[in-house]
């Protein structure tokens, strides 16, 4: 079957792209012409497509490995020089996270769309290119961040907070730009942690003019954000952002507070038995999820310097520290009691114990 003539100038465009250098475009419009080669039955379509999965494969480990080289290169404040990202890579992430069923789809969707960004390219579409992750202290957003570029097998960037505002007002908005046109440069995950520094409402009383320009730089930049990096911004006060922000960003994942269920589970991930997971829980509900892995780091320390049980190290660091050794263990019956949604008059009928005696027992500061 004859091609007809304009189909001639894809190939032609296909080879002016990949002579120039221009990968991207050049992987495009060659996914464009393998679907229309299979649509005309070719079998060249099938030999080209798999050429094409393997060539950007490994140009996609070169690009990793180029870019993660460059992305320790980082960018200085002019006044102190000091540098305003730290890189790593490999980013890696000691142990499992336990995210809340929504987060835990939310990154995982985020991870299929970058990881078979070919499906999406042949679709015309591109992946999420920036991700806000809101919500309370020490529930994982910056771990999120982290476990992402592992997952990715992409350098992780992180805006150095402290040096990229403690200089001279009006050059913070420079050094955001710098920054930004560092993480655009390479494929990299971007985090942009403790955001709100940044991105408060344009309205906010303080340094009125310079805080405007610094989000109008982050606005213009989630814009523009290319598919190649993915930006990620975490805040634990979503309240004070720009309004403006939220919409812009691909992806809006609201951390929720730690849950009894993700508190036992990362007790379990972190050696505990069921026994002791099941009896410490309740006193960590409600704290933040960093209190638990700090907990057992604690208890492991007691066990090496005073030789105790772990159990009763752990115990003991959870009760206040003025309940005498019989009352620890009463003190966390109270608290598991009151996890399940018991009222203290219930519990105190429930232990022959009266109701101030509960209270006292859980107000009792170490
Ligand atoms: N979902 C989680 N799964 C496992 N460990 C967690 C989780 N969340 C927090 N942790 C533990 O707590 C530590 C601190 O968490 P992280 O710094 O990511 O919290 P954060 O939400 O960024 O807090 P902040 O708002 O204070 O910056 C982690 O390094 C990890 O040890
Ligand atoms: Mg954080």
């Amino acid at each position: 079957m004859a091609t007809p003539p304009e189909s001639h100038a894809e190939w032609i465009a296909l080879v002016r792209e990949g002579c120039a250098g221009n990968a991207p475009a050049f992987q495009l419009r060659l996914t464009r012409l393998i679907a229309r080669l299979r649509r005309e039955k070719s079998p060249l379509a099938a030999t080209l497509s798999k050429a094409l999965s393997e060539a950007s494969e490994s140009r996609l480990t070169l690009a990793r490995d180029a870019a993660a080289q460059q992305a320790t290169l980082s960018p200085v404040d002019a006044d102190s020089n000091l540098p305003l990202t730290t890189t790593q890579f490999p980013a890696h992430v000691d142990l499992q996270p336990v995210w809340a069923p929504e987060i835990e789809s939310g990154l995982n969707g985020l991870i299929q769309e970058w990881l078979h960004t070919n499906k999406l390219v042949a679709a015309g579409l591109e992946p999420s290119r920036t991700v806000l992750l809101s919500g309370p202290p020490g529930v994982g957003k910056t771990l999120a961040a982290t476990f992402l570029a592992e997952q990715l097998h992409l350098p992780l960037v992180t805006l150095n907070l402290a040096a990229a505002v403690n200089s001279l007002l009006g050059k913070t908005g420079n050094n955001l730009v710098k920054v930004l046109s560092h993480a655009r440069a390479q494929p990299c995950v971007l985090l942009l942690d403790e955001f709100d520094a940044f991105a408060k409402r344009r309205d906010d009383g303080q340094d009125v003019g310079e805080l405007k320009r610094v989000v109008n730089v982050l606005l213009q930049a989630i814009d523009e954000w290319p598919s190649t990096s993915l930006l990620v911004a975490a805040t634990n006060h979503e309240e004070l952002l720009d309004r403006a922000v939220f919409r812009r960003f691909d992806l809006w994942l609201r951390f929720p507070e730690s849950t009894k269920s993700q508190i036992e589970t990362l007790l379990l991930r972190l050696g505990c038995d069921q026994g002791l997971a099941t009896q410490i829980t309740p006193s960590l509900v409600g704290l933040p999820l960093s209190d638990t892995p700090r907990l057992i780091n604690r208890a492991r320390r007691q066990v090496a310097l005073h030789g105790v049980s772990f159990e009763e190290a752990a115990l003991r660091l959870l009760a206040p520290e003025s309940l005498k050794d019989d009352e620890v263990k009463r003190y966390l019956q109270i608290k598991r009691m009151q996890a399940d949604g018991k009222s203290m008059r219930a519990i105190g009928k429930e232990l022959h114990i009266n109701a101030s005696t509960v209270s006292r027992l859980l107000n009792r500061k170490g």
